[in-house]
């Protein structure tokens, strides 16, 4: 007998900000994952998915770019809207892409402006201090801000790569207080990105906010993964990923046995077929 949990048949019709601080009030973990697509977004919010992230990762999940950094704004706006047209109760999230808000903050205000024209609940942007000017722009512009410390994809050159971040005591400290300077500056959330379990569970714990993992151990708020790496498409076995499903192999199959039925003139047989 299958112990999946089914999705939630009460609740709130619809999945507001509100509703991730009330979950972490509450000790309730609640989920996020990537969506890009009609498809995937309506799957995800049948399976009661809370929050969806129209992620600049759409680059490298599906665009074929090597690096977030070469994902556009006008990507931003095609598959946020995608996403959007496409679901009524999750919350939905966009990325704010590279080049588009470290210049300051009237170009966070402008291009997180279209990213809610095109359908977006809320914005995401990576760093700390740096970036608390166009938080607070944002803020009082009316557009909610979530926020993404630690392993931060935009700044992977600066980085030296995909790297554990905080495991050093100064890191850990500067991380802690660059969450409590994103919350000053009104961030409602904050993604925290391959981080030391410990030091996500200190920043949970200082912070009123709700936190998000991905690679930050089991204590924060929410947890969020790319949905290709949580359903076996993509081929990624991080450590931190577990694969939920084995769509690569699935599809693969099923595109094998395709093949093999049109070459065999096996498909399409006459059901498929018109008087
Ligand atoms: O773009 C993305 O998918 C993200 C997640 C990794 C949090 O920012």
């Amino acid at each position: 007998m299958s112990s999946a949990p089914t999705p939630p048949t009460s609740g709130p019709a619809k999945i507001r900000l509100r509703h991730l601080l009330d979950a972490k009030e509450r000790g309730r973990p609640f989920t996020m994952l990537t969506a890009y697509d009609q498809i995937s977004a309506q799957v995800f919010e049948a399976a009661g998915i809370d929050v969806l992230l129209v992620g600049d990762s759409v680059g490298t999940a599906v665009l074929g770019y090597s690096s977030t950094t070469s994902t556009t704004h006008q990507d931003m706006l095609t598959f946020t809207g995608a996403v959007a047209r496409s679901v009524h109760r999750p919350l939905v999230v966009a990325d704010l892409a590279f080049g588009t808000y470290q210049t300051g903050p009237e170009d966070a205000v402008r291009h997180g402006v279209e990213l809610i024209r095109a359908g977006a609940e809320a914005v995401k942007l990576e760093g700390g201090h740096e970036i608390v000017p166009q938080v607070r722009a944002l803020v009082a512009a009316g557009i909610p801000v979530i926020g993404h410390l630690g392993f931060t994809p935009q700044s992977v050159n600066s980085l030296s790569g995909h790297r554990v971040q905080g495991r050093e005591t100064a890191g850990a400290d500067q991380l802690a207080d660059d969450a409590i300077a994103l919350q000053e500056a009104g961030v409602s959330a904050i993604v925290l990105e391959l981080v030391p379990a410990a030091v996500a569970a200190r920043i949970t714990e200082v912070v009123a906010v709700p936190t998000i993992g991905i690679g930050a151990g089991p204590d924060c708020d929410g947890q969020v993964l790319v949905w290709q790496d949580m359903a076996g498409l993509s081929g990624f076995e991080g450590r931190f990923v577990r694969t939920f499903a084995h769509l690569r192999g699935q599809l693969q199959t099923a595109a094998e046995e395709y093949r093999a039925a049109v070459t065999s003139r096996a498909y399409p047989g006459p059901e498929h077929s018109f008087e």
